[in-house]
């Protein structure tokens, strides 16, 4: 019986009210819990089944809201135990409901958020962690394994989907992705069609992979996912994959963003345009989303980064020569002590108590604030240096209602208007 069939066999058991899927980043968690909830709905096991994706770093607000959206309510309450209140009660008028926790990475507080603990209240959660599962008291763990070679071998043909040139070699590449279902996806993509060297050269780069310094990543798939975004064919696709690291976990991104932070740094040849660089930056996402390495969003217009290949991407953009800083994660990074060498910082606090003011970013082209009070005293400070700015975003931004003075006006394409580049907040 494969793993879905089990998990929605235990589902109906009435004595189990919460199931943990554990495996690694990549291994295939969230496509089969949205496997078997569309095999519920078939089912009528449940009468509602409703899915929120936790990430690394946890936002109770987030969760209580993609719960809502779900079960089509709105809160009137703008505390956060006013929402827990709201939809514990809601949850419990429910009499079969499923709650999916996707990527759960550390025991979550369900009073807190108002998931109620009555009997016909399923929680289904799926975790990189074993422990997870066990702390949160899972009454069962299904641990999701690894592709066999065979079933690797398999995918890998049929992600390329025509007989290949090189059957041997695609063979031993195949064999380098760990049976990881993104490893041999992104790898496969970035292969097709290219020459023996290209193989010869990704097989060694595979063979060789240098631990990829996340510790809650295989090796394995981190060098997969670097493999992939070397062969990219352009720094512009590359330059936009990078763009997208700007944002949290789980996020749904605006592609439009991404058009006016490549715009506003002239990232595109030929486009005289923001109207061609919207247009490039469409074509470029659609072939970064044909190589698995971006996600489809919740509109035309998003799109979404799978976690693993996100923790990928900021480990190349921190590096030279991008050199970005971002802190969109609540998990305790510190702050650099020197800020000289960053090109672009993404600042998106969840739970950051301080954020260093007054950073001196002489080589700082893009600023990405969001959901923060900054005083214009503040804003002006941290902004002195920046002698190079292009982008300004304040997304979501409170307490400024002008442009920074020290800015002056925005270095960028000359024709552009610098304030409808670079202010996208709600707020002004
Ligand atoms: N059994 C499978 N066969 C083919 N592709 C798969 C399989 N499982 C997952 N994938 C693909 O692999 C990628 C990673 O899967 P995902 O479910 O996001 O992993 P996880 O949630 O464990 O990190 C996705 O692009 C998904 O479509
Ligand atoms: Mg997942």
């Amino acid at each position: 019986m494969t793993h879905v069939n089990r998990v929605t066999e235990v589902l109906k058991n009435e004595e189990v009210r919460m199931i943990g899927i554990c495996g690694m980043g990549g291994v295939g968690k969230t496509t089969m819990v949205k496997e078997i909830i569309k095999r519920l709905a078939g089912l009528k096991v449940f009468d509602n089944v409703v899915m929120a994706v936790v990430s690394q770093s946890p936002n109770i607000q987030k969760i209580q809201l993609e719960i809502a959206e779900e079960l089509s309510f709105k809160y009137d309450e703008n505390t956060e135990s006013g929402r827990a209140r709201r939809l514990h009660g809601r949850l419990m008028e429910i009499k079969r409901i499923l709650i999916v926790l996707d990527d759960v990475w550390t025991e979550l507080d369900f009073e807190g958020i108002g998931i109620p603990s009555h009997k016909g209240c399923k929680v289904l959660l799926t975790s990189r962690n074993l422990e997870v599962c066990n702390a949160m008291g899972s009454q069962e763990i299904f641990t999701i394994p690894v592709l066999t070679p065979e079933e690797s071998w398999e995918l890998f043909r049929e992600i390329v989907g025509k007989p290949l040139d090189y059957p041997d070699l695609a063979k031993r590449v195949t064999n380098e992705c760990a049976g990881l279902p993104i490893a041999i996806l992104t790898v496969a993509k970035a292969l097709e069609n290219k020459r023996k060297h290209v193989w010869d050269d990704a097989l060694k780069q595979l063979q060789s992979s240098a631990p990829g310094s996340i510790s809650s990543m295989n090796d394995k798939v981190y060098s997969s996912i670097q493999c992939s975004y070397d062969r990219l064919e352009s720094d512009e696709e590359k330059s936009c994959l990078l763009l997208c690291c700007l944002f949290p976990e789980d996020y749904d991104i605006p592609i439009e963003y991404l058009v006016r932070y490549g715009w506003g740094r002239g990232y595109f040849s030929n486009t005289d345009s923001v109207e061609e660089a919207r247009n490039r930056v469409y074509s470029l996402v659609d072939k970064l989303q044909r190589r698995f390495l971006l996600l489809d969003g919740k509109s035309e217009e998003h799109i979404k980064m799978h976690d693993i290949v996100r923790d990928v991407a900021i480990q190349i953009a921190s590096r030279e020569p991008h050199r970005f800083l971002i802190r969109c994660d609540a998990e305790k990074k510190g702050w650099p002590k020197i800020y000289d060498h960053y090109t672009t910082i993404s600042l998106i606090p969840i739970n950051i108590d301080e954020i260093p003011v007054g950073l001196d970013c002489p080589k700082l082209e893009l600023l990405h604030l969001e959901g923060e009070c900054y005083s214009e005293n503040s804003m002006d400070i941290m902004c002195k240096g920046m002698k190079e700015l292009k982008v300004l975003a304040l997304v979501d931004v409170c307490g400024i209602s002008a442009l920074p003075s020290s800015l002056g006006v925005l270095k960028g394409p000359s024709n552009l208007v610098p304030k409808w580049l670079s202010v996208f907040n709600r707020y002004i």
